[in-house]
């Protein structure tokens, strides 16, 4: 497994990710998405919203805005719930979640050797002086202070006079968006039980310890899922609620390995008793092996019918659904598949990182999914000094540009820029050479073929220009590349 340092390093150097403001120092755990890393994200929403809201019929889609009348957080649970225990050290100030102590590898001045600095593994003890940690981990100095309940969620004033102004929320998670548009949703868009709406968008947790690169920040963007069904139906004999969590959680995971995650790297964790947050009914996680070990990348819980109640109390509005067989009002039970954007980034991004050894050179090569890469196709001219080539590959680039995302470059040798497509993990390199516009000079007449190379096989093929658009789609749309290399 690549190592978190290699994948910040590539993220930087190839334009995938920077760290926020860093022309003033960074600020902490917010991550700028350069050119190729929106280009990834942006696909990983893409598919997503086409594969769970577009093609399914029982999938509708919604926009929420982030700032919400602050009565939601209450009904949510947010305001008294949404906690997490911390403590601080008296002496750098830095601050610790309790539960996350025992994790944390301490710094230790040892009396055994005359006070030198250890730092020592998590959870265990100095093997000169047999200490345990008691101090703050960070300086290994300071007491820390009696843990006490901190909110995670970012507070902010809505109004134009700050004295005024009505204290809210930045959304702490997408779901609320959803809830409280329940109502508005099933009468404009006349729907049965079950159905679903999802919602791409930000979310801002206060994270007392955020960190690993964008595995956990204070900023982030989820992509969930509230799917309703009526608690009163069975499905296959089973209450619907249970079948239909079951379901989703075979969706999830299928979306990921159809993208390419491999098959080992994923596995569902439940949540015991007491990890399950106070709505839920059952939650699974799915976790990835990141390089930081196995961690959550998505949830996916039961509900019940606990957030359409709450709201329906703090609002006054009912949130029933009118089930026509029964003839009775029912508050639907609620299934959430919740993905972070940045988590399926990271982990599309680790798996697909490959380091290989090509005629005794190595090289890495990114081996996302076609449909993921930031880049589908490069163009590249074999001789960038011959202008007519030059002119076919922008012409080449710029046509495949309506549909696809293709870049030109020109900018080194042939061999050196096949290596850059593959480090950013680009499927397909067409180059155009003299064979392509020919040679006059020479007498040699053109054949307006051009070559596509493979980037996971290195193989190439020669196919006419004016077919080209056709066999890449086919290409990006799964035609396997023995198939198209058969028909070249
Ligand atoms: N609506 C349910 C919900 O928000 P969650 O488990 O707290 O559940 C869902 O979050 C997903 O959002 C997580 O599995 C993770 O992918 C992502 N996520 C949560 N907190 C995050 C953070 N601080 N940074 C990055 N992603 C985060």
């Amino acid at each position: 497994m690549v190592s978190m340092e290699t994948l910040v390093s590539l993220c930087k150097r190839r334009g995938f990710v920077f760290q926020s403001s860093e022309i003033y120092g960074g600020i902490g755990s917010s991550w700028d998405y350069g050119p190729l890393g929106v280009e990834l994200r942006n696909k990983i929403k893409r598919v997503w919203w086409r594969d769970f809201v577009q093609r399914r019929p029982d999938m509708l889609g919604l926009d929420a805005s982030i700032l919400m009348h602050p009565t939601v957080w209450k009904a949510s649970g947010h305001v008294d719930n949404f906690t997490d225990p911390m403590v601080d050290c008296r002496e750098c100030r830095h601050r610790f979640r309790v539960d996350q102590l025992a994790e944390t590898p301490w710094v230790h001045y040892c009396p055994a050797t005359k006070g030198n600095k250890f730092t020592i593994p998590a959870g265990e003890a100095c093997s000169h002086c047999g200490a345990v940690r008691t101090l703050c981990p960070d300086c290994g100095k300071g007491e820390l202070t009696p843990p006490r309940q901190f909110n995670l969620m970012f507070k902010t004033l809505m109004g134009p006079v700050e004295e005024d102004a009505a204290v809210t929320y930045l959304r702490p998670e997408t779901a609320q968006g959803i809830f409280v548009n329940f109502d508005n949703v099933l009468q404009s868009m006349r729907r049965k039980l079950p159905f679903g709406i999802g919602q791409i968008g930000k979310a801002f947790r206060n994270e007392i310890t955020p960190g690993n690169f964008i595995f956990r920040t204070r900023e982030f963007e989820q992509m969930e899922i509230e799917y309703f069904v009526n608690p009163n139906e069975t499905v296959e004999g089973r209450p619907a609620d249970e079948y239909w969590h079951d379901r989703w959680i075979e969706d999830c995971l299928a979306w990921f390995r159809r993208y390419g995650i491999e098959s080992d790297n994923l596995r569902l964790h439940e949540h015991a008793r007491d990890e399950l947050a106070h709505y839920a009914k059952r939650t699974a996680d799915v976790q990835y092996r990141f390089p930081i070990g196995w961690s959550e990348l998505m949830g996916i819980a039961n509900r019940t019918d606990f957030d359409l109640k709450q709201h329906a109390k703090f609002s006054g509005k009912a949130l029933t659904y009118f089930d026509d067989e029964r003839k009775e009002h029912v508050v639907p039970y609620v299934i959430e598949p919740s993905a972070g954007v940045d988590r399926a980034l990271l982990a599309f991004l680790a798996d697909a990182y490959r380091e290989e050894e090509v005629r005794g050179e190595k090289r890495v090569v990114l081996r996302f999914h076609p449909e993921l890469a930031p880049v589908s196709v490069a163009v590249l001219p074999l001789l960038k000094k011959r202008d007519d080539i030059v002119r076919t590959a922008h012409a080449i680039r710029d046509e495949l540009s309506r549909d696809l995302t293709a870049v030109y470059d020109d900018t080194a040798a042939i061999g050196r820029l096949y290596r850059r497509q593959d480090e950013v993990g680009t499927p397909y390199c067409v180059t155009v050479d003299v064979q392509t516009v020919g040679d006059t000079d020479k007498g040699e007449p053109a054949d307006g073929k051009v070559t596509i190379r493979d980037r996971d096989s290195m193989e190439q093929i020669r196919v006419e220009a004016t077919r080209l658009g056709q066999v890449i789609g086919d290409l990006l749309g799964g035609t396997p590349w023995a198939e198209v290399a058969g028909r070249s």
